[in-house]
């Protein structure tokens, strides 16, 4: 089972540019929290533990004043600093250290997920032990992803960045599972044309050893990237409607922590100090 996760958040946030400024975008809300709760919430509900959350330069003091150090949570979360936006693969070298030789799963901070089947999924792919496992979601506008085509055994065929012409209609989200080659491997790797390391180089390695493997959302998941402002936009009103309708938060923490016995009664105490007099404490508050 894979018990190391690592969260990337940093990134230019170039298309949010004013907002992204002097914040970095995954601290941005989504409705009633910061961007980055919804994919920590979901490396949580693949069951693991130990998080390293890659920041940007000089952002780790700023990132620690709302996650220290995963105590409230029942987790390990560390930190490490992107000197530069250098591209996705980048992770696996900065937490060369943090993976050793473990295998790993990746998700991009700004990437949400929302769904009946995912925990069943997560947990499917937290088993990977050789080569690299990603998820694919269908979408009807496959010219502005990356995209992957599969066979009935959910093995890749093939895979083409913002493909022209009709490919496939399954775009490659921000989560995936690597073994532990995936550091030797992002070291290999030599920056595309525009000058950053390339995930789609990376997974290309795994595909040509036979070696990478789709799992598909599903039918009834929501997956939302909300890197642009449309996007962003799109998913906190998705985030509003959900929870209205349910009368349950989405990513609440210490919510999920509780339901993988992670944590008792004292944690959630210490979250709702820790928050203060909020409508996410009062939230807490009814959990325990
Ligand atoms: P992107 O959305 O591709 O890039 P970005 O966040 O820099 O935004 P923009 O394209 O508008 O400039 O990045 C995907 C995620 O990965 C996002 O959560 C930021 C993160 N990221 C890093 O932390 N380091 C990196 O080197 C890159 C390329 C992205």
């Amino acid at each position: 089972m894979i018990n190391k996760g690592i969260v990337l958040s940093g990134g230019h946030g170039t298309r949010m540019s004013p907002l992204t400024k002097s914040v970095n975008k995954q601290l941005l809300p989504i409705y009633d929290k910061p961007i980055i709760y919804y994919s920590l919430s979901i490396l949580m509900m693949a069951k693991i533990k130990d998080i390293l959350i890659i920041v940007n330069k000089g952002q780790t003091k700023t990132y620690k004043k709302l996650l220290p150090n995963g105590k409230n949570l029942g987790i390990k979360i560390k930190y490490k600093e992107q000197p530069y936006p250098k591209g996705l693969p980048d992770a696996f070298i900065l937490g060369k250290k943090f993976i050793g030789k473990n295998n790993v799963a990746l998700i991009l901070g700004d990437n949400f997920f929302y769904g009946n089947s995912l925990k069943r999924k997560l947990k499917n792919s937290n088993q990977l032990k050789n080569g690299a496992e990603i998820f694919l979601h269908k979408v009807k506008n496959p010219h502005l992803f990356g995209v992957a085509k599969t066979n009935s055994k959910n093995q890749i065929l093939g895979i083409k960045e913002k493909p022209k012409k009709r490919y496939s209609n399954l775009a490659i989200t921000g989560l995936y599972f690597f073994d532990s080659k995936v550091v030797e491997l992002s070291k290999k790797l030599k920056p595309s044309t525009r000058g950053e390391l390339e995930i789609t180089d990376l997974l290309k390695m795994y595909l040509n050893k036979k070696e990478l493997y789709a799992t598909s959302t599903g039918k009834g998941t929501h997956w939302f990237d909300a890197g642009s402002i449309d996007d962003y936009y799109k998913t906190n009103k998705f985030v509003l409607s959900i929870q209205k309708k349910n009368k349950k938060k989405v990513a609440c923490l210490e919510e999920i922590a509780l339901k993988n016995k992670w944590i008792s009664k004292k944690h959630i105490n210490a979250s709702i100090k820790f928050y203060g007099n909020c409508e996410y404490s009062k939230y807490l508050k009814k959990l325990i």
